[in-house]
């Protein structure tokens, strides 16, 4: 992989920034807020920012970079789809109950829906992900999917990915700002308490951790080998059971997946 310790330093800072927003969600709610509870309340909205920040946003940014880990390349890529899949419908499961979360909130306390526009554009971008899997599992995972199809709709399904993933972070950056202003009221928002200062930095992680992913996502040279480049580096030096991947030391696999990479210059690793 070129730029190997680069692409360490990066996933590493994404790691840390994206635990860091999981503890500040968590220490928002059970310490400036009334915690967690499914009781129609207060506590029952709260599960709606956790979830979407650690499902929708940190899920969702790990399981746009599993391809991207070089650990994984070792396995096949029909294993690393069923990955990819199951990481994201988890985030999308955490997006539901998050949404039903707050939508059961307003119903009790008899609030309008759907009136913000950190409604309009969340609920789209939940509707749009659920398509983005649909269509995803129904192009990439199912056998009889011809590969011309799944070729013709991979540019979209990156772009896809990268602009609902992006929106998402909007969406919460949003949602952080109202329920500051509607929650802070002595001292208020624009008085700076401590909970505004806390959660401001919240969304700073958040928008860094979004910044490293779509980073990691989009370097060319950081992408999983082509299927046929793996299958060259087994079959030209590999051993007959095909182990010789795994036993590479870290620089001469580096190596070699480059040069064989740049001899396959192919793009069929995004269709297979
Ligand atoms: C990250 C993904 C997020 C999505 C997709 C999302 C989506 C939604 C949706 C669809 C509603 C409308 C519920 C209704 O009308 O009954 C809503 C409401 C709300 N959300 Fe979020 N949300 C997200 C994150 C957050 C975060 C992190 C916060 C921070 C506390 C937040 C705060 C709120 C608030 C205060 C409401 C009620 C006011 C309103 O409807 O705008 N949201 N959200």
């Amino acid at each position: 992989m070129e730029n190997y310790k680069l692409f360490l330093f990066t996933l590493s800072s994404a790691a840390v920034v994206g635990i860091l927003a999981i503890i500040f969600v968590l220490r928002w709610v059970l310490h400036f807020q009334p915690g967690l509870g499914w009781n129609g309340g207060l506590a029952e909205f709260n599960w709606h920012p956790v979830l979407n920040v650690c499902g929708f946003i940190i899920l969702q940014g790990l399981a746009i970079i599993v391809y991207r880990l070089p650990w994984s390349w070792k396995r096949s890529k029909l294993t690393m789809k069923i990955i990819h899949a199951s990481v994201n419908l988890v985030a999308f499961i955490f997006a539901v109950v998050a949404t039903v979360a707050v939508f059961d909130f307003h119903h009790v306390a008899k609030i309008p829906d759907m009136y913000s526009l950190h409604s309009w554009v969340g609920l789209a971008a939940l509707i749009l992900y659920c398509l983005q899997l649909v269509l995803g599992v129904g192009l990439y995972l199912m056998p009889f999917t011809p590969i011309s199809w799944r070729a013709a709709f991979m540019p979209v399904h990156v772009y896809s990915g990268l602009l609902i993933f992006t929106s998402v972070i909007a969406v919460a950056l949003m949602g952080i700002t109202e329920k500051l202003i509607f929650s802070l009221t002595n001292p208020k928002y624009k008085d700076s308490p401590p909970e505004a200062i806390f959660v401001n930095i919240l969304g700073l992680f958040l928008v860094v951790f979004g910044a490293l992913i779509l980073w990691i996502a989009t370097r060319q040279s950081w992408k999983r080998p082509s299927e046929q480049t793996l299958h060259s580096l087994n079959s030209n030096g590999g051993d007959e059971d095909g182990t010789k991947v795994s036993q590479l030391s870290e620089g001469t696999e580096a190596e070699a997946f480059e040069t064989i990479r740049q001899r396959n210059n192919k793009c069929d690793d995004q269709v297979n």
